[in-house]
């Protein structure tokens, strides 16, 4: 079993120009390692400029951000753990002050997600701007932007890279029937509503190996439920689970709640299903590595990860919370120390209170 450090976006990259710095390959280090994590994902990390939807997010698009990303991939090296990016794509959520331009955001359709975004060093929220719909011959641009952060990740030194497909971003918006109203072969049908989720891990398999591409879903609606509807979540995430197993991917990274100690209703039965596809345990691909195992997380507890993982419907928990405030979780877990709770107040921009000054267990 390993630890997963879960993405974490703390919006704390330099600028202009939203690069990975000396402070961000400190806070990574600092969970790295034997008391840290095995794995760690990197916040979710813009593949275009269209990508951006938060002020101050490490993108991996440019030069300037690849050498950045280095620092932060030696660091978590040197200490010894692996450290994958997580690719992302807002679509949507985002807001015209941050698009190239000022142009609208894109997504799947042209209805706004009604959701707000921070634009500016102030971490104020304001409404997201009316996105406009994808043309479909625009689509494999896009596809594209995602091969070419994952060509920019693998030279950036990440061990691999996971596809975000959670949280209402445009892989969502493209996977939900709720949102998702386009008539051309990415809409209608779940076969074309996955055609997007399908193509974008297929272009990202050219680039790594399947064994060092995970993909991350959150088969919840939770609080979001009025901007991420969909009829069917057992159809719709079973049948993109069965077809992201075949691909011989590294994980799924089943995001289970954003709340401590609640699960939604039904949810046992999606994840059982999603397990069936990413049945893990022992599978390998021909180089020897793990493939199709399941990662559960989302408002776990140590004893919910204990438990997952005593009953095989898991193969590896992921912390991210937990992880804020306590940089050694993993020594911690281990032996059973107590534990410290995040703030809130400084998850997203800022400086180094809240981020790298929370101390290990002595
Ligand atoms: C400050 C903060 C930033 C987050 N950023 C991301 C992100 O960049 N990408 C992502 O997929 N999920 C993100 N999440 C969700 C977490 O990865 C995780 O799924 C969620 O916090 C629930 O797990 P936990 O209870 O262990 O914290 C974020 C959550 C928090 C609290």
């Amino acid at each position: 079993m390993s630890l997963y450090f879960a993405p974490l976006t703390r919006a704390r990259a330099s600028m202009p120009g939203n690069v990975p710095n000396a402070m961000m390959a400190e806070y990574y280090a600092q969970r790295s390692g034997p008391d840290g994590a095995d794995i760690l994902l990197s916040e979710a990390t813009p593949v275009s400029p269209q990508a951006h939807g938060y002020y101050a997010t490490p993108g991996i698009h440019t030069e300037a951000q690849v050498d950045g990303w280095k620092q932060v991939t030696d660091s978590v090296h040197a200490a010894g753990s692996e450290i994958w990016c997580q690719l992302w794509h807002v679509g949507r959520m985002s807001h015209a002050a941050l698009q190239p331009d000022g142009a609208a955001p894109v997504s799947s359709t042209s209805t706004p997600s009604g959701r707000h975004v921070y634009v500016d060093d102030s971490f104020e929220r304001i409404l997201c701007s009316e996105p406009r719909a994808l043309e479909t011959e625009e689509i494999s641009t896009v596809i594209e932007s995602y091969r070419h952060a994952a060509e920019l990740s693998m030279r950036a030194g990440f061990d691999g890279v996971e596809v975000h497909g959670a949280n209402g971003y445009l892989i969502e918006q493209f996977l939900r029937s709720g949102v998702n109203d386009r008539d051309d072969h990415y809409g209608g049908i779940l076969a074309n509503r996955l055609r997007f989720a399908l193509e974008v891990t297929e272009a990202v398999c050219s680039v790594f190996d399947s064994d060092r591409v995970g993909f991350r879903v959150s088969p919840i609606s939770g609080d979001l439920e009025a901007d991420r509807g969909e009829h069917d979540m057992l159809e719709t995430y079973g049948v993109l689970a069965d077809e992201l197993a075949a691909m011989d991917l590294a994980f799924l990274d089943v995001v289970e709640s954003f709340t401590v100690g609640q699960r939604e209703p039904g949810l046992d039965v999606i994840c059982a299903r999603l397990r069936e596809a990413f049945s893990g345990g022992d599978a390998r691909s021909s180089s020897g590595r793990p493939v199709r195992q399941y990662v559960a997380g989302g408002g776990f507890t140590p004893e919910d990860g204990e438990r997952a993982i005593a009953s095989g419907r898991c193969d590896h928990v992921m912390y991210g919370r937990l992880f804020i405030a306590n940089p050694d979780l993993g020594r911690r877990l281990l032996d059973g120390l107590p534990l410290a709770d995040p703030d809130p107040e400084t998850f997203y921009g800022g400086g180094a209170e809240g981020y790298t000054d929370y101390p290990a267990w002595s």
